[in-house]
């Protein structure tokens, strides 16, 4: 088999508890963890992914301390600055799903600015999820189509799947091959709802602090073993 997945997810989970083992503040696992996050972009280019998604920030963790969130928010727009060259260097293009509008304005300058600059590379397509929520991506999607139709814009009966694709914020996004959770953690957390319908999970007790090249590679060998059926036989697929 060994199929390569065109498009890999993560939800870089256990910055916290990988500080807490080394006796340190929950913010020292972030900062590593914005370490990971270069060589796994790194790796994941290299390999030939065409999309990767990184679950950011959810739209339930502004539920936690004013302190982390401000920290988080601090982080994201230092690791923009220094990792910008990254991207150009290794033809990135860099989109972001989630809801824009209420991140702080510093964050969301950098990111519509290095958005901007790195809109014309055509190598493997970087997505960061930023005040993703899974459920209000797909209330918001409802809602415009339902605005649609109200003004007689569009049908109810033409009303399909890629009706509502198309008012995703994942819009431009093809369906999740391969999810990778790190931390031990086996759920969801209202990440990519619609496009994880058929995606291979992949769960690895390894905390994201702690996670190599040499762990993306292992997933993605994993992956290549399965058989994705979408409801068809083994036999189906062979003949
Ligand atoms: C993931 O690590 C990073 C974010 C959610 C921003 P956590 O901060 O959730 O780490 P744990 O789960 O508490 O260990
Ligand atoms: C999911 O991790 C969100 C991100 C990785 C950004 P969480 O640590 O917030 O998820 P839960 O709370 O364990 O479900
Ligand atoms: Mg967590």
């Amino acid at each position: 088999m060994n199929h390569q997945p065109k498009h890999v997810a993560i939800i870089m989970d256990g910055n916290g508890r990988w500080a807490k083992k080394q006796g340190k503040k929950r913010f020292m696992g972030h900062n590593r963890g914005a370490k990971t996050v270069k060589a796994v972009v790194e790796e994941a280019a290299h390999q030939g992914i065409e999309n990767l998604t990184l679950f950011a920030f959810s739209t339930e963790n502004w539920n936690r301390p004013k302190e982390e969130v401000n920290l988080l928010m601090k982080l994201l727009v230092s690791s923009l600055r220094k990792e910008f060259k990254q991207l150009i260097d290794n033809n990135i293009r860099l989109c972001s799903v989630g809801n824009l509008e209420s991140l702080p304005s510093l964050v969301k300058q950098e990111l519509l600015f290095v958005i901007e600059k790195t809109k014309s590379n055509n190598g493997m397509t970087l997505t960061l999820a930023l005040n993703y929520g899974g459920k209000e991506e797909i209330l918001e999607a409802v809602k415009a189509i339902a605005r649609k139709v109200k003004n007689s814009i569009i049908s109810p009966e033409k009303v399909d799947e890629s009706t509502i694709i198309e008012h995703l914020y994942t819009r431009n996004l093809p369906p999740v091959d391969l999810l990778i959770r790190t931390s031990g953690e086996e759920r969801i957390s209202n990440f990519l709802l619609w496009h994880l319908a058929y995606a291979e999970l992949y769960f690895t007790k390894t905390l994201w602090p702690d996670f190599t090249k040499e762990d993306l590679q292992k997933a993605l060998i994993n992956y290549g073993k399965r058989e994705r059926r979408f409801g068809k036989t083994s036999e189906q697929l062979t003949t």
